[in-house]
Formats: structure tokens, sequence, C-alpha cells
């Protein structure tokens, strides 16, 4: 949609701290949902009760519980992925990584063959456009199922919380189910292909971060601010919409008046970050906006770094080398950068398969 945009790193972060005048107060994927994603599309102090609810399944104790899991994940994976020449990145390493480390993160196991027959997005394509019918079959047949039967998952938690007091409705049910289904599924997709794109070119950045581990979480910042994953998001500009309703006639209907923030545009603005548009694995100071900031920054974003460290460990510890041997790609422009905005596809073949020798 063609909304002015906020960029550039200063205006971005002050827009972002400004929920008064840029509300989240809106309702995006308007083609393919009825209802608000929850917390991300109201304000505070609204926001901050159904922030409430999610914080203990992304605090920093409880990811640090799941990362061995995602590590064996990961070792399971790349065991799978080894007896092949070739795979495809997206598809079968970071779309299959992140449906089964979700599995883990809402402990709903069960669910992960569902959730990878959706693709890359929860969003599925038809020829008539995306569609939004099979995730309503599945939140309304899950809450059902969670309600008759309650489990130690994050959609009991979700059927179980109040807001002040009182129960949920199901559109607050679904609208909280879906952020998190949503917020983390495409976005660490991306971030993985992303990472073993970039590795799988550039070797040295691979011996970087081989002969020392402890680079690890630089280069995982360092990736998150040069491909920012999730762009852009929209606010509603409270002072243009009043402007405008002053600007009309009191019976004239009030358009929101909708903006961009581009976080893209903050990651790649040349008076913050030198060469913004190289990847320096140990860029540091690093204060990149890829996971947002102010209220709504991401909760996830614990989960997203313990999940992609995962699977960086465990590639450097099973040997794995691999090359990059075709690729389709959607680039996208950030300031003077050219960066993937897509991956329609990546193939990588192994230079060396993965071997494991028992325990990791
Ligand atoms: C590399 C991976 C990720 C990136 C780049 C990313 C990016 C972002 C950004 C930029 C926002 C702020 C949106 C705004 O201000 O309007 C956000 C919010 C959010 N993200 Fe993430 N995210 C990632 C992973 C995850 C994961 C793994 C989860 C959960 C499993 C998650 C769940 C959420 C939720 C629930 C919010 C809304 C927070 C709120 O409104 O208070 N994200 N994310």
């Amino acid at each position: 949609m063609n909304h002015p945009m906020i960029s550039g790193h200063a205006a971005v972060r002050a827009a972002l701290r400004d929920s008064t005048r840029f509300s989240s107060d809106l309702q995006g994927d308007r083609d393919v949902r009825t209802y608000k994603q929850l917390p991300l599309e109201v304000d505070p102090p609204v926001h901050t009760v159904y922030r409430s609810i999610l914080a203990p399944l992304f605090s920093a104790d409880r990811v640090a519980t799941l990362a061995p899991r995602f590590r064996t994940i990961a070792d399971g994976l790349l065991g799978e992925l080894s007896g092949s020449p070739r795979f495809d990145v997206c598809r079968e390493l970071a779309l299959e990584m992140v449906v089964r480390c979700l599995g883990v993160v809402f402990n709903r196991p069960g669910d992960v063959d569902e959730w990878r027959s959706w693709g890359p997005d929860v969003w599925i394509s038809t020829p008539q456009g995306r569609s939004g019918a099979h995730l309503q079959a599945y939140l309304e047949q899950t809450f059902a199922a969670v309600a008759a039967d309650p489990g130690d998952d994050a959609f009991t938690v979700i059927d179980q919380a109040t807001f002040e007091g009182r129960p949920l409705s199901a559109q607050e049910k679904h609208g909280i189910a879906n952020i998190i289904l949503a917020g983390g599924r495409d976005t660490v997709v991306k971030l993985m292909t992303g990472f073993m794109w970039h590795l799988g070119h550039n070797a040295h950045d691979f011996d970087l971060i081989a002969a020392d581990r402890t680079r690890i979480p630089r280069a995982i910042e360092e990736l998150v601010r040069w491909l920012s994953p999730l762009p852009m998001m929209e606010r509603i500009d409270r002072d243009a919409a009043s402007q405008h309703a002053a600007a009309r006639s009191p019976d004239e209907v009030r358009e929101p008046a909708y903006v961009w923030v581009s976080f893209a545009s903050g990651n790649h603005d040349t008076g913050v970050f030198t060469s913004p548009d190289v990847i320096d694995l140990q860029r540091h100071p690093n204060p990149h906006l890829g996971f947002g900031g102010g209220a709504h920054a991401c909760i996830g974003n614990l989960i997203a770094k313990a999940e992609t460290r995962a699977l960086l460990e465990a590639l450097l510890d099973s040997g794995a080398r691999w090359q990059v041997v075709s690729e389709t790609i959607e680039w996208a422009e950030f300031g003077a950068s050219r960066v993937p905005g897509r991956f329609h596809s990546v193939d990588a073949a192994w230079t060396q398969r993965p071997t494991f020798s028992g325990k990791s």
C-alpha cells in the first residue's frame, strides 16, 4: 500500500517510541483476517495487558531452557539432509527448523505437520489471492480442543488468560495466537535462509565464526540488521488524521492516515552505520531496529536468536560446508543498499556433508 514512509534511524526510532502520535491501533492483513493481531495492533495501556499474557512464553529463562532442544532439532535435521547431495535451503532446512522449533516453543509438537503444510507464510496462496480460511479453521479447532482438554501448551495459556478479570473473546484469542504463529515464522525462515545464503557464498565469513564461536551473537545481530526480515510496519499518524478531519466537513467519514515505519531504512542509515550495505559479522556497536523498538519491540527476539544460534552451532560442529548452486531472489533497496527482500528459492550443495560423532 502506498502510504507515506517514515525513514532514517532517528525518525524511525522516535516514531516507535511515540505511540500517542504513531498509533498501532489498526488492523492489518485486511484481505485475510477480520480481527486484530494482539498485542501488535493496539496501543498502551491496553497493549501492556495483552503483552503480559505472552511474556512468560518468551522470557530469557524459558528461552535458555529451550535452547538445547533447538540444538537437538538442528542436529537431527542436518543428519536428515546429509543423505542428499543438495538441499532446498528455504523449505527443507529453514522452514523445517522453524516449524519444529515452534512445536517446542508452543509445546504443540503434534501441530508441526499442519504448520509445515501452510508453506513459508501463514496465509496460503490461492489463484484468487491470499487465503486465511485454513488458519481460521485451525484456530477454531485448536481452541475448542484445549477448552475441552487443557494442556501445558501456548494455546491453553491463551485460552485461560483473562483481560482485567474477564475471559478473552474468541477474536482476542485468535488475535494473540495469530501473531505468535505468523510473527515467529517467515521472519526466522528468512533470517536462517539469509545466513545459509551468505555463508554459502562467503566462506571467509564461515571461517570467521568457525574460528571463534563467541562471534555468533554479533553475527546474528548483523544479519538481522542487514536483511531486516520485517522491513516495515504500518502506523496511523494521529496528527495527520486530525488535520485531515479538521479540513473536512464534520459529517465526512474520516480516513485513517496510515504511514509506514521503515525499520530497514533505519538499519541502512549511513549516518549511523558505516557502509551499511556491507555485511560485517563483527559490527559493533550495532543499534539496529530489525526487532523494532518501543512498546512493540519484538517479544520473540530471543527465540529467533536462540533458534538461529542452534542451527549455526550444529553446522559448525558437524563439519558441514556448502555452496549455493542456484537462487531466485526478489531484491529490495533500502537507501543505497540492495538486499534480498524475498528468497523464492535457494538451492545448496554440500561440499562437505554434515557428520555427527554422537553427542553434540
Ligand atoms: C528474525 C526474526 C524476527 C524479526 C526480524 C521480528 C521483527 C519484529 C518487529 C520489527 C516487531 C515490531 C513490530 C511493530 O513495531 O509494529 C515485532 C513484533 C513482534 N514479534 Fe517479532 N520478529 C522476529 C521473530 C519473532 C518470533 C520468533 C516471534 C514469536 C514466536 C515473534 C513475535 C512477535 C510478536 C508477538 C510481536 C508483537 C509485540 C508487541 O506488539 O508487543 N517475532 N517483531
